[in-house]
């Protein structure tokens, strides 16, 4: 069980690193322009200051040949460095490139299982499910966190399951449970992975009963 920030603010990594519990980094477009670092520099950072196994940097282009010139600024940053692509035609041609080259991938924008096929047959590293999204559209996403993690199952598949638009603690057990062998979570979501109303009034007992046999 992998968890990666869902996220491009370096302090908000730096907190959570520091518990071990994290294990890569997933950037996107949009997170990168809210927290307004230079992506390049960002992602340099990162493979400098943390020993992560994965950080996802995402590509842009409308063609392999683009997707791929721009993966360039990527690599040999670090063995860590994953290229996140968008789960389309040109991206699988791309990733599948990138895969027969050794460079880790994550395939992103993925909505159903047929998707997960063609990105598995393209060698991706990763195939990102977008959970809240399908969620958002009366689709169960963790359902089909679960169909993927069937089928991957059934025929050897390699390529790993790494659920994301992770929007609720309880979405992350479920993806757990389904089969995800990652799921990438915000910031605040992880930090309510630790919490339990019980464990919480639990403690509140322990440390009265503590100061009463002292
Ligand atoms: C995953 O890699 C994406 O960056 C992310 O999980 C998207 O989440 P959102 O749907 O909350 O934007």
């Amino acid at each position: 069980m992998k968890i990666f920030l869902d996220t491009a603010d370096y302090n908000s990594i730096a907190e959570r690193y520091v518990t071990g519990l994290v294990d890569g980094v997933t950037t996107n477009p949009t997170l990168v322009r809210k927290s307004g670092v230079n992506y390049l520099d960002f992602i340099k950072t990162l493979a400098k200051d943390f020993a992560f196994e994965s950080i996802s940097a995402e590509v842009d282009g409308e063609t392999h040949d683009v997707m791929l010139e721009n993966a360039n600024q990527f690599l040999n940053i670090d063995p860590s460095i994953t290229i996140k692509l968008p789960l389309t035609k040109e991206g699988l041609i791309a990733c599948r490139d990138l895969s027969m080259s050794g460079i880790k991938t994550n395939v992103t924008l993925c909505f159903s299982a047929a998707q997960a096929v063609m990105a598995a047959k393209a060698g991706a590293t990763y195939i990102s499910p977008f959970v809240g999204r399908l969620n958002d559209n009366s689709i169960s996403g963790v359902e089909l966190v679960r169909a993927i993690s069937g089928l991957y199952c059934s025929h050897g598949a390699e390529t790993k399951i790494l659920a994301a638009s992770l929007r609720d603690v309880h979405h992350v057990s479920r993806c757990f449970l389904y089969g995800a062998n990652v799921c990438t979570l915000p910031p605040a979501v992880f930090d309510k992975m630790y919490n339990h109303v019980l464990t919480d009034s639990g403690l509140a007992i322990f440390e009265k009963d503590f100061q009463a046999i002292k």
